[in-house]
């Protein structure tokens, strides 16, 4: 048996029996694969570990920054209380038309809202409007942007708070410190600055999965 396909068989046991998805999670994966978006979303045994995450944060409110379909949006707004707020930020206007359907059809979209613009064109504009500190922010978007990510995250959070920075492996090419892939000198960029910043306390960890190789970091906001 290949290496990928063990991968495969274990996640599709663990995702079947500890992360299972129910109808609209299924129709958010149809539904974005129809639509031709890429099948780069989180696993359901990694959104189930998100939504894990947010109910050990208490989370109120969420701050997701790469929506696609909103797959992972689904699996962290579930989390939430009625009450709770999640954004989630997308780059893409169709990308965005989907995941509003999606989270509509999982009767999320009192809590859950999409935002369309460069992210680095939304924080601001968020933060300008005051809202209350996020409990937990998933960075997923472009990789090369992972640091600025990281130090708006910081911005719009409060001590507590957790990061969780998504795909931080570059197949490997993160070790390279000569990289010229903007992806990896972004997440290098972004672990450095969990690595030395005073209000940041954080760890990375290696996964196989469906997905193949990869890994994310975490990072804990602290006073
Ligand atoms: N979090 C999703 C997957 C996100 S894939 C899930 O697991 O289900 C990355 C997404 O980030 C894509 O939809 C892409 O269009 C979006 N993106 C890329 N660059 C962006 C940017 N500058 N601002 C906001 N979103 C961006
Ligand atoms: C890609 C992006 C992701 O967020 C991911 O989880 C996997 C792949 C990509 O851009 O290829
Ligand atoms: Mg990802």
């Amino acid at each position: 048996m290949s290496e990928s396909q063990l991968w495969d068989d274990v996640d599709a046991y663990f995702s079947d029996l500890l992360a299972p998805e129910d109808e609209a999670l299924k129709a958010a994966q149809r539904d974005s694969e129809t639509e031709g978006l890429p099948p780069i979303s989180v696993t359901a045994n990694q959104g189930k570990l998100l939504h894990l995450f947010a109910l050990l944060q208490g989370a109120r409110t969420v701050l997701e920054i790469g929506t696609l379909g909103g797959y992972s949006t689904i699996w962290l707004a579930r989390a939430l209380p009625a009450d709770g707020r999640l954004v989630t930020l997308e780059y893409d206007a169709h990308h965005a038309d989907v995941a509003r359907r999606n989270i509509a059809h999982a009767g999320l979209d009192r809590v859950a809202e999409v935002r369309v613009g460069p992210a680095l064109e939304s924080l601001p504009k968020l933060a300008d409007e005051n809202p209350p500190p996020f409990d937990l922010v998933f960075i997923d978007a472009d990789k090369a942007n992972n640091a600025r990510y990281v130090e708006w995250a910081l911005r719009l959070t409060r001590a507590g708070s957790l990061i969780v920075l998504d795909n931080v492996v570059r197949g490997g090419a993160v070790t390279d410190p000569g990289s010229d892939d903007p992806g990896v000198r972004g997440t290098r960029a972004a672990l450095e600055l969990i690595a030395g910043h005073a209000r940041l306390d954080g760890t990375a960890v290696q996964t196989v999965g469906s997905k193949g190789y990869d890994g994310f970091a975490l990072a804990r906001v602290l006073a």
